[in-house]
């Protein structure tokens, strides 16, 4: 696991193919996107109530909606759309989005009462967000291959941030390769150890395809 977030950050942004011309189109999307930024936030609030499994981080113990709380979470999220806005790998930005995911899986009181927020809406509130951004910019921009060039661009810098944000959930053990080890099949007998790895020209899905040699 990498804990040099920022450098984590790159090696993402280097993977999902974000680039500055990414950048550049999520700036520039800015003019467009900011003063829709407290009705995004309204909508991802009015669908977190539309679930109970979501609701219930904001509902007072009579199980009535709890306004002031709402109205304070509705305000960090546009925070975050503008800061999203601006976005750049600098020092900072992944070490604000950590302490966000950390919020959520390991919540202080009085809303950790509730518990965690399961990872899952994490990633379910991203996806909602994605496509809230993908409507709001084909409804404001008339030249629709710039609205998917820049939606694509939010799609991609978004994942970024969520990799952070459920970096405070995950914790990976990863197992180190073992290049001597036998290959076995399920019913644990040995394969044949040679195997080659298809070129990168004929791989699908990003996954490399392995074959066993004649
Ligand atoms: C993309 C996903 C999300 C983002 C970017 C986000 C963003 C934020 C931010 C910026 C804060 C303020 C953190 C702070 O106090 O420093 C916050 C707090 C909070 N969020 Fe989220 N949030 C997300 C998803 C969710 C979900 C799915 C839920 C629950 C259904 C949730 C419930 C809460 C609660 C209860 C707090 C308040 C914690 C407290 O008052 O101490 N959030 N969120």
């Amino acid at each position: 696991m990498i804990f040099d977030w920022p450098a984590r950050m790159r090696q993402m942004a280097d993977f999902v193919g974000f680039t500055d011309e990414d950048l550049e189109l999520v700036r520039a999307s800015g003019p467009v996107l900011l003063p829709r930024a407290d009705e995004l936030a309204a909508n991802v609030y009015e669908h977190f109530l539309s679930y109970p499994a979501t609701a219930r981080y904001f509902l007072t113990r009579d199980g009535e909606v709890n306004e002031p709380r709402l109205e304070k979470r509705k305000h960090s999220l546009a925070r975050w759309m503008r800061n999203s806005i601006e976005f750049k790998i600098d020092e900072q930005f992944p070490v604000f989005l950590l302490a966000v995911g950390v919020v959520h899986s390991n919540p202080p009181l009085p809303a950790g009462r509730h518990g965690s927020v399961p990872a899952r809406f994490m990633t379910g509130t991203i996806s909602f967000i994605q496509t809230q951004i993908a409507s709001m910019l084909a409804e404001e921009i008339s030249d629709s291959t710039r609205a998917l060039q820049m939606s694509a661009a939010w799609n991609k810098m978004l994942t970024l941030q969520l990799d952070i944000l459920l970096a405070g959930y995950v914790t990976e053990t990863p197992i180190p390769p073992r290049p001597d080890a036998p290959l076995m099949d399920d019913d644990g007998r040995e394969i044949e150890p040679e195997i080659t790895v298809t070129p990168e020209s004929s791989r699908r899905n990003g996954s490399p395809q392995t074959q066993q040699e004649n």
